[in-house]
């Protein structure tokens, strides 16, 4: 229907605002494609060394998702985990930057606290305890992202479980230049490089 479109487009709009774009241009930390990864995320912010534009991109990548799902709730809910799924899409693959937007970690965990919180919890403990232990951003935002769909699944959550799986896949496709830079020990860690 109109609405189900209406919907999922908006979450899609929603999903692709940069905001680790907007907040360093705004915070006069300078264009975030020129440095560190080039990414559109916080791990990248914080490269500029403005720790509270970081912490606010943070916020709000993962609450644009959450946005998303909690809205589509509040008006279809049957559409709330695939408003969710479009946010995360519009985030990754965003129009106002031809396609080319983030790797997905912030709003991936802010769909999954608002989708089915458990999952949203053991996505946000393992990525803390695999950062702590790694010190690399990535390896922990792909340790989460792979717990999210497993804890679902164990808490007998199909639909989530499904949706969140494709959200993975994403994740781990676009940190392919992460995972490349790991397994040949060229990956900074988080704070630097
Ligand atoms: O979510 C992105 C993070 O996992 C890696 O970011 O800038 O180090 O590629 P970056």
């Amino acid at each position: 229907s109109l609405a189900t479109i209406a919907i999922l487009l908006g979450a899609y709009l929603l999903g692709s605002i940069p905001f680790g774009i907007v907040l360093t241009r705004l915070g006069g930390a300078g264009d975030l494609r020129q440095i560190g990864s080039g990414n559109i995320g916080a791990t990248n912010v914080l490269r500029t060394g403005r720790k509270g534009l970081a912490a606010a991109t943070l916020l709000l990548d993962g609450g644009k998702g959450a946005a998303a799902v909690l809205i589509a709730q509040a008006i279809q809910p049957d559409l709330a985990l695939w408003a969710g799924f479009a946010a995360f899409v519009g985030h990754l693959y965003p129009l106002w930057l031809k396609f080319n937007g983030g790797k997905g970690v912030a709003t991936m965990l802010g769909v999954s606290l608002a989708a089915w919180w458990p999952a949203g919890l053991a996505f946000a403990l393992v990525w803390l305890a695999m950062l702590a232990i790694s010190r690399r951003s990535s390896v922990g935002g792909l340790s989460g992202a792979v717990a999210a769909p497993i804890a679902a699944a164990l808490g007998g959550q199909s639909d989530a479980v499904l949706v969140m799986l494709v959200m993975t896949l994403l994740l781990v496709w676009k940190h392919r230049g992460n995972i490349a830079r790991l397994l040949d020990g060229t990956e900074p860690k988080v704070g630097q490089g």
